[in-house]
């Protein structure tokens, strides 16, 4: 890491935005023992909100780092370029929603995933929950794009089972969500086949053993990446839009909604998506040559994967049909939902939150 961060950043004065599990864990410190002059702002929540990043942005204005470092999941990787942004620019992350809506570009990030999943280390957006509107903003530009992003699979060794689980599928969404959205392209569909085809050969084994399985690690945590490269050039679809509205509406892992919604939006984008689908069966080692069986087969597939890893149900969450119009209605509204390949309208994301309630 010396050498990285000497080569990209000269005499860095850091500012590491992580959480306390990290900090405890000892990454922090690992990562703290590289630096001479660094400040710690460990208070990151999962979905990080956004009283947490303007209180690290006024930290942050008195520090004057040189560079920010988002060490951890999602959540401290999007914190991190957030607040790098404010670092440069005054006022609180709302003032930021939308697209490059800053005057001065942020400081640069060096992110450090910690997790398998949240492609945030390869993305130009910051996901930030605001807790009175209950939604969850996205505020991205060109500049925000981490400047350098460390890839170290030996970090995922105490990664605990249900969390490999929860951000491999969020990952496995990325690449199957990028691969069928209408932005696709050639170069977003390499990284996409790329990240299905390492996933699909790694998560079970992560989630049984990671500690012992080198070649899990390895695979998952590139697959991870390469899912962020590729839904990063092409966008994701309805998975993400129902999953970003409850999650901003009730606080519940991000993972762990895409793992529930993902078959079931599947299952509503076949009339006109058999085809993408059943090219991502193949990557998954189904050998059935009729498209629709190919792709109801991925669809039990990936419903048996969350199975064997003990993902909870939609039912489990214990939301109640009342607060749907509610989730169908945000996930309407998500930047992402014209991506979806087939139309997504109001009523079809209250059907698909239906199925996934009453589904096994
Ligand atoms: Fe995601």
């Amino acid at each position: 890491m010396k050498e990285i961060i000497k080569e990209e950043f000269k005499a860095p004065r850091v500012f590491l935005v992580t959480d306390k599990g990290i900090m405890d864990s000892g990454i922090g410190n690992q990562v703290l023992s590289q630096f001479e002059r660094a400040q710690v702002f460990d208070e990151v929540e999962s979905n990080p909100k956004s009283p947490t990043v303007d209180k690290a942005g006024e930290l942050v204005q008195k520090v004057k780092p040189d560079l920010v470092i988002g060490l951890g999941g999602g959540s401290p990787m999007d914190a991190a370029k957030a607040i790098a942004l404010l670092a440069t620019n005054k006022g609180r992350i709302e003032d930021y929603e939308g697209k490059a809506k800053y005057k001065n570009p942020p400081l640069p990030v060096l992110a450090i995933p910690t997790t398998c999943g949240t492609g945030s280390e390869v993305t130009w957006v910051s996901v930030i929950t605001h807790p009175e509107r209950r939604f969850k903003m996205s505020i991205k530009g060109p500049e925000m794009f981490p400047a350098v992003a460390l890839i170290d699979p030996e970090l995922l060794i105490s990664l605990p089972p249900p969390l490999i689980a929860s951000t491999g599928i969020d990952a496995l969404t990325h690449a199957i969500e990028a691969y069928t959205a209408k932005g696709a392209t050639k170069f977003s569909d390499n990284f996409a086949r790329q990240a299905g085809e390492l996933i699909f050969d790694s998560l079970q084994d992560a989630f049984e053993n990671i500690k012992d399985n080198k070649e899990a690690r390895v695979k998952i945590m590139s697959g991870s990446t390469l899912a962020g490269v590729a839904f990063g050039n092409s966008d994701v679809g309805a998975v993400h839009c129902l999953a970003e509205a409850c999650g901003g509406l009730y606080d519940l892992p991000h993972g762990e909604l895409n793992s529930i919604f993902l078959p079931h939006v599947m299952e509503f984008n076949l009339p006109v998506a058999k085809t993408r689908y059943a090219e991502i069966a193949e990557l998954a080692g189904i050998q059935e040559k009729d498209e629709n069986l190919a792709s109801q087969e991925l669809v039990h597939k990936i419903k048996s994967m969350s199975r064997a890893m003990n993902i909870p149900s939609f039912h489990d969450l214990g939301l109640a049909e009342s607060e749907f119009p509610d989730i169908a209605c945000g996930a309407f509204h998500n930047n992402s939902n014209p991506s979806n390949p087939r139309e997504v309208k109001y009523e079809d994301y209250l059907a698909i939150l239906n199925t996934a309630l009453h589904s096994s």
